[in-house]
Order: structure tokens, then C-alpha cells, then sequence
């Protein structure tokens, strides 16, 4: 029953218990999907039309999956209602040993692949395995915020290294370096980046490699746009550079196969192994108690992995998603006062708006504003953890057009805001 405001409190309400959440959520943040995307979902209830760059959802812009990869999953949905072994399905897994061959990843087994339901399980079941209450995980600012989330979840205090903006976005070695304590765990790192589109070079790698190696920590390397790269970039798996530190690498199908609705993801544990063996019993454990992933899924990594790779018609010269980068990125820096690093891979941009130009107290509250102002749903950089107001990441998902419509609002809005805070 709703509260009246400010009235007296029923007297059944005041005889109940209050049902709190766990405290082990304070820490917890998903702006992705957060009070934004609420206003913004009250908005549409009232017929108001939003156009929704925050999350990186393809499907629904018109990114279809593989055709191929649907029908092998039609086929065998008969043969999916039972349960598949808590790892995942066979051929699921020999598909992922493949791809580690490809990638250069040294010495890959079966027992090594752990199939979930997308990166964001094992994630969360990688990190409740590795962490004790106030074990420490480097994790980068800006991060993708279900690293931070999971970290905190698990009971561990997220650290967060700075990634550089005057640097192209690249982690900063002497900051991470800096970081790192006696309950320090592990480094995480997201390559290609969300938010910022940032792409590592090896010797950046080698140098994280190195760290690691040194302080005995375990490499958490999420690598889900390992295949949504411009310009002929190209990505280097972390894995077959640390073969003598423990890395546990993440990806799935939910963007370079636009079928993230299918949940099919996996993790490979690789590297040095022999002193990893009680964690390995955990993740098993783990592995065990989730009793598998969803199985129709998991028979779409197989036909995914294998074959005629769709996504380079994407990427490429020409392609929709690179026309699309090339369009966001240029109407975003003609806009006074925003700068951006030029993403070379993944679906985001993670502009600056320059302070004396645009002072922001709250950006949250900011990117509310603009929402309500202009029907664009954007998320603030705080929502990634980044450390200032002056952030925000956009998804240049949708068309051409729609891109266009969405960026002229918002260059709109920044005019006016410039205006008042000039007179002001
Ligand atoms: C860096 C990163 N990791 C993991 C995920 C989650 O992927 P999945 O759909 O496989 O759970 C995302 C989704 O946007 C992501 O951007």
C-alpha cells in the first residue's frame, strides 16, 4: 500500500518489519541501468519517444545475430532441457580450446573452460572465489561498473588504477604499480575498453604482465570486443603473454555475435597453474552449485567461433558499425568545449565536457537533465567510477540518422547550458 506523504504511518505498517537490503550491496552501482534509465522508462509510459544511448544492446538497433548461429540453436533446442555438465557442453568447450589456439594461449584444456551465462556470471563467480573480506582487486577507473560491483559483492575493496586521458586512455603503470598492497589479489583488466574504445598496446600488456608476476597476483582479463576493432587494429589475447602468471580471460557472444539475449559466454583459465590448485577447487565448486548455463546458448559458441566471421563486415572500412563510430566521434568533438579520445575498438566513446565551460556539480543530476530536456538517455562518467563530474560514455549504436538526431539534441542543450552558466 502506498505511503501517504507525510501522513501518520498505518498502524499495520507500523507493526512490520522492515525488509532491508544486505549491506553488501552499499557498494553496489549500475548506472547502466540505473535511476536514468528509470526516468526515462516513466517517460516512455507517458508516450514520450526516447532515444537510448546508454547500453550496449545491438538487437534491438538493428544489429542482428548470425543467421547460422540461430538456426543451429533451433536445431538442437530439442536436445536442451536437461541440465548440460555444470562446465558447459562439449563442443561448446572444444570451440573455445580452438579459439585460445588461435589467440597464441599456450597449453589450453577442456578442464580449463568454464561456460556461463554471458562474461557477467563468470565474472561474479570469478571474483566471489578469488576474495576475502578486504582482499583488494585493481580494477580501472573508468571500469565497466559490474567489475566494481562484483568486487564489492565478493566482500573485496575495489582500488581503482587511472587509466589516461592525456594517454589515449591507457592504464597507467606507475599508478597501478602504486596501488598494489599486501591484500592486493589481482589486476583487472578490460581490453578493448568500455567505456572509452581504448585498444592496449603489448608492451602496455607486458608491462601489467610484469606487475603481476612480480606481486604474485592473478590477471582478470575481460576481452568481450576482442573482435570489434577499426582501422585493421589488432587485438592481442593477454593470455599468451602471461603463460607463467594465472589468467583467467572472459568473453561470450554478446557483442561480436550481437546475441547477448542468448546469454553463452565462457571463461579459460590459463597461465601457471600449479600453485592456483585451491582456486581452481573453488571455481569448480562454484561451477557446480550453478549446475550449468543456459543450454541452448551454449550450442550457439560452437557455429559462432567457427567459420565466417559477420563482424568484419561491420567493422570494416565502409561498415555500419565503423561509419557509425567515424559520424558519433565527429559530431561529438564539433560540439565547443567536448573533446574525446577516437575509440579504435568497441561500441563507446567516453567524451570530456570542459569544466570552465560546462561546470558540473552532479553529474548524475546533469545527464537527468538532459534526458528530460532532450529525450536522450546518456550515462554520467560517475556511473563508471570515474573520479569527476565532467564524463559521460555515449553507445553509437543506432543509425546514422538516429545518431544525428540524438547528438544535434544534445548539442542543443549544451548550448543553452553554456549561455546561462556564461551569464551566470
Ligand atoms: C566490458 C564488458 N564486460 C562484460 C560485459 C557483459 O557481457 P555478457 O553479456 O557476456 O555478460 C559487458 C557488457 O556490456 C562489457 O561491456
Amino acid at each position: 500500500m502506498p505511503l501517504a506523504r507525510g501522513g501518520p504511518m498505518p498502524p499495520e505498517l507500523k507493526r512490520m518489519k522492515t525488509v532491508l537490503k544486505s549491506t553488501k550491496l552499499n557498494n553496489v552501482l549500475y548506472d547502466v541501468r540505473g535511476p536514468i534509465v528509470d526516468a526515462a522508462r516513466q517517460m516512455e509510459d507517458e508516450g514520450q519517444k526516447i532515444i537510448k544511448l546508454n547500453i550496449g544492446n545491438m538487437a534491438p538497433f538493428g544489429f542482428d545475430p548470425p543467421e547460422e548461429v540461430v538456426q543451429d540453436m533451433a536445431r538442437n533446442l530439442p536436445d536442451s532441457a536437461g541440465y548440460s555438465d555444470s562446465k558447459g557442453i562439449f563442443a561448446a568447450r572444444k570451440a573455445v580450446m580452438h579459439y585460445t589456439q588461435q589467440q597464441g594461449i599456450a597449453g589450453v584444456t577442456l578442464d580449463d573452460i568454464y561456460l556461463g551465462n554471458g562474461a557477467s556470471e563468470l565474472i561474479v563467480m570469478a571474483t566471489q572465489a578469488l576474495l576475502n573480506d578486504g582482499d583488494e582487486l585493481l580494477l580501472p577507473a573508468p571500469d565497466y561498473p559490474l567489475w566494481t560491483a562484483a568486487t564489492s559483492l565478493a566482500g573485496g575493496v575495489p582500488v581503482h588504477y587511472v587509466c589516461d586521458e592525456s594517454n589515449g586512455w591507457m592504464p597507467s603503470l606507475e599508478d597501478m604499480r602504486s596501488k598494489i598492497t599486501p591484500r592486493t589479489r589481482g589486476i583487472v583488466v578490460i581490453n578493448p575498453n568500455n567505456p572509452t574504445g581504448a585498444l592496449y598496446s603489448d608492451a602496455l600488456l607486458r608491462g601489467i604482465v610484469q606487475l603481476a608476476r612480480e606481486h604474485d597476483l592473478v590477471l582478470l582479463v575481460d576481452e568481450v570486443y576482442d573482435k570489434v576493432l577499426y582501422e585493421g587494429v589488432k587485438h592481442t589475447a593477454m593470455a599468451s603473454l602471461s603463460t607463467d602468471v594465472l589468467t583467467l580471460t572472459f568473453n561470450s557472444l554478446s557483442k561480436a555475435y550481437r546475441s547477448c539475449g542468448f546469454r553463452a559466454g565462457w571463461m579459460v583459465v590459463s597461465g601457471d597453474k600449479r600453485a592456483a590448485r585451491d582456486y581452481i577447487e573453488g571455481l569448480n565448486m562454484l561451477a557446480n552449485l550453478k549446475l550449468g548455463s543456459n543450454v541452448p546458448g551454449q550450442w550457439a559458441i560452437q557455429t559462432a567461433l567457427g567459420g565466417y566471421q559477420s563482424i568484419n563486415d561491420l567493422i570494416k572500412e565502409g561498415g555500419r558499425l565503423r561509419r557509425q563510430r567515424d559520424l558519433a566521434y565527429e559530431l561529438i568533438t564539433a560540439i565547443p568545449g567536448v573533446t574525446c579520445v577516437k575509440p579504435q575498438a568497441a561500441l563507446y566513446m567516453f567524451p570530456r565536457l570542459d569544466p570552465e565551460m560546462y561546470p558540473i556539480e552532479d553529474d548524475r543530476q546533469f545527464f537527468m537533465e538532459v534526458l528530460r530536456a532532450t529525450r536522450v538517455m546518456l550515462v554520467q562518467g560517475s556511473g563508471f567510477n570515474y573520479p569527476d563530474n565532467q564524463h559521460f560514455r555515449i553507445v553509437f549504436l543506432p543509425h546514422e540518422d538516429d545518431l544525428r538526431e540524438a547528438i544535434g539534441r544534445l548539442a542543443a542543450f549544451l548550448a543553452q547550458y553554456r549561455q546561462r552558466h556564461a551569464k551566470a
